[in-house]
């Protein structure tokens, strides 16, 4: 597959970035002796939020830092928007990074930053030269976007709650305008009230602004919520892609274990309970 990407043209190339943000051939990452991943291929369709699961250490978070050019792979070839990641010079990168917003898994907000300077980082990074009231107003948009109130963007992260900080963590993620947007267990530790809220601010973020998402979860709620397709890692690799229809006929055990045990029935049924109450509701409108 990967002689597919390096014969193509530019032309081509750029049309395969538009459509796939993210096109992932024969990626394998080891640390020593261990291997990651092995041979792993991955596209990620434009306008698409992408659900990553896979159990706990099979390298899904290695697999978001090798796209975003913060792990050297052993080998394999990673393109984003068609510029190979892997190989890019350092100021193709740059142009390629700046398109992309990031909320790491456990929100990794500055302590010491406001929640407003938090957002302004990548801003300043970037666009050195933008008016510290420019950069105000910008951080205090992203943070009303995020469905923050306008006074949490002068508060620091420890006096925000856990839904709050993630909150803060997505306004700076999205500081950039991004169109490619990665999220590590963005709910995890949320409740699930809080969980289902951020589950929805994603979804209409993401159809509003028209952003392709890659969304790391074991949240099995969220999958079903939001997903378009999820993404399965395993021995090494994206074992299965596909919608949860598509994956429930997928055999393979571990597959099987997750959308067939009882926590996804859990979550089929809170989803189709969800649904019929909305056909209700609209249905009296
Ligand atoms: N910098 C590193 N040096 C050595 N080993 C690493 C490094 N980063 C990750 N690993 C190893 O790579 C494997 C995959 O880690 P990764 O963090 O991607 O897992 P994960 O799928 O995100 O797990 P979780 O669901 O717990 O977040 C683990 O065995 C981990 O110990
Ligand atoms: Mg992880």
């Amino acid at each position: 597959m990967s002689e597919h990407i390096d014969n193509e043209t530019d032309h081509e190339a750029a049309a395969g970035g538009e459509d796939y943000p993210i096109r992932i051939r024969g990626l394998t990452n080891a640390f020593g002796d261990v291997t990651v991943h092995e041979e792993l291929d991955l596209d990620v369709r434009r306008g698409e939020i992408l659900g990553v699961v896979g159990g706990s250490g099979t390298g899904k978070s290695v697999l978001m830092r090798s796209i975003i050019g913060l792990q050297m792979p052993q080998s394999g070839e990673i393109e984003v928007f068609g510029h190979n990641i892997t190989e890019a010079e350092p100021d193709e990168e740059i142009g390629v990074r700046n398109r992309w917003g990031i909320l790491f898994q456990g929100g990794a907000l500055f302590s010491t930053l406001t929640v407003a300077e938090n957002v302004q980082v990548p801003l300043k990074q970037f666009y050195p030269e933008l008016s510290q009231k420019l950069l105000n107003e910008i951080a205090r948009y992203k943070v009303v976007l995020t469905g923050l109130p306008e006074e949490a963007a002068s508060k620091f992260p420890s006096e925000l709650s856990g839904g709050m900080k993630k909150r803060a963590g997505l306004a700076r993620a999205l500081a950039l305008d991004p169109e490619l947007l990665f999220l590590d267990e963005p709910t995890a530790g949320l409740d699930p009230i809080g969980g289902a809220k951020f589950d929805e601010l994603t979804r209409e973020l993401t159809d509003t602004l028209g952003l392709t998402v890659f969304l790391i979860t074991h949240d099995l709620d969220t999958l079903y919520a939001i997903c378009d397709r999820v993404a399965v890692l395993a021995d090494k690799k994206v074992i299965a892609v596909g919608t949860i229809p598509e994956l429930l006929e997928n055999e393979h055990p571990w597959i099987q274990e997750y959308f067939n045990g009882p926590r996804a029935r859990a979550a089929t049924a809170t989803h189709e309970r969800g649904k019929a109450l909305d056909n209700d509701a609209s249905g009296k409108a």
